[in-house]
């Protein structure tokens, strides 16, 4: 798990990826897009991994894709390479959850890398934003699409058409993020909400974010018929037996993913 522009750990469950370029504010170029899938690989088939977080620095969870190597390419040099293309794959591919602890600037690819985690934790000194029009472009992996369906069209269009940026009370209360937490205390906050999630059934935690993802592909009524399916399914399993016993009893659960 050596890796140049990243640092990857594991400990109690949890992979935890801190991007680390400092110089350029995370800024994702093609060798941290290329650790980043590879992180991700590596904690999905790591079987003592249950949740994944990503964070940044205090500073930048990611300022966007880089600038400077982006400058120079041309039409036919993005279309054929697909640029970004892997690491929105690599997501899809995603089955355990996916927490982003984000501090600091979040802006263009960054915001977009922060919307493709499950769920995401602010600092209070955060700032999301697509200001990929300052550049004469627009996002391209989800801040046209996946922002519009969290915050909805009117703070969408604002935020990619102004290039503005939303602090992290806002993005709260846009829905963006799920909370707000002391920066200093974002880690140990993102660190907590992963450790609750790695105690539960693997079985059920995949079925819900299968669900939940679900709801942003389908319509209302395939999507409830799709979540009741699931629900019946995981009474086939011994952790839905023991979760209820669990509670009958008066006792913690023993999940065993079975
Ligand atoms: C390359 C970047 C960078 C970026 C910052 N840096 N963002 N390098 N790509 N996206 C570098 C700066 O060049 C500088 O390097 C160093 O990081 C510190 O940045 P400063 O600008 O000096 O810091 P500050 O004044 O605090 O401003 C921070 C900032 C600003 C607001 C985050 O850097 C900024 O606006 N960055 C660009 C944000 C952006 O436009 N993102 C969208 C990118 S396009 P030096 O060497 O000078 O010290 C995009 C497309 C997505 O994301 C589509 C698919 C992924």
């Amino acid at each position: 798990m050596a890796f140049k522009t990243l640092i990857a750990d594991v400990e109690d469950h949890v992979f935890l990826i801190k991007l680390n370029r400092p110089d350029a504010m995370n800024a994702l170029n093609t060798e941290l897009v290329g650790e980043l899938n590879c992180a991700l690989r590596e904690a999905e088939e790591n079987e003592k991994v249950r949740v994944i977080i990503i964070t940044g620095s205090e500073k930048a969870f990611a300022a966007g894709a880089d600038i400077k190597e982006m400058s120079e390419k041309t039409y036919v040099d993005v279309i054929t390479e697909d640029l970004f293309g892997s690491v929105t794959e690599e997501f899809q591919r995603l089955r355990k959850p996916v927490i982003a602890a984000v501090s600091g600037y979040a802006l263009g690819g960054g915001c977009e890398l922060a919307m493709m985690c499950d769920i995401i934790i602010a600092s209070d000194t955060a700032k999301f934003g697509q200001p990929e029009v300052n550049l004469g472009v627009m996002a391209g992996i989800g801040g046209s699409q996946r922002l519009t369906r969290f915050v909805g069209k009117a703070k969408a269009m604002d935020m990619n058409l102004t290039g503005r940026f939303m602090d992290a009370q806002e993005a709260e209360r846009s829905g963006l993020v799920s909370r707000v937490v002391p920066a200093k205390k974002l880690i140990e906050e993102a660190t907590a909400a992963a450790q609750k999630i790695a105690e539960k059934s693997m079985i059920s935690v995949m079925a819900i974010k299968e669900s939940v993802n679900r709801s942003y592909e389908t319509t209302l009524r395939e999507g409830l018929l799709f979540e009741r399916r699931m629900f019946h399914g995981l009474f086939a399993t011994e952790d839905q037996k023991e979760g209820m016993a669990a509670f009958l009893d008066k006792r913690e659960p023993q999940f065993r993913d079975k």
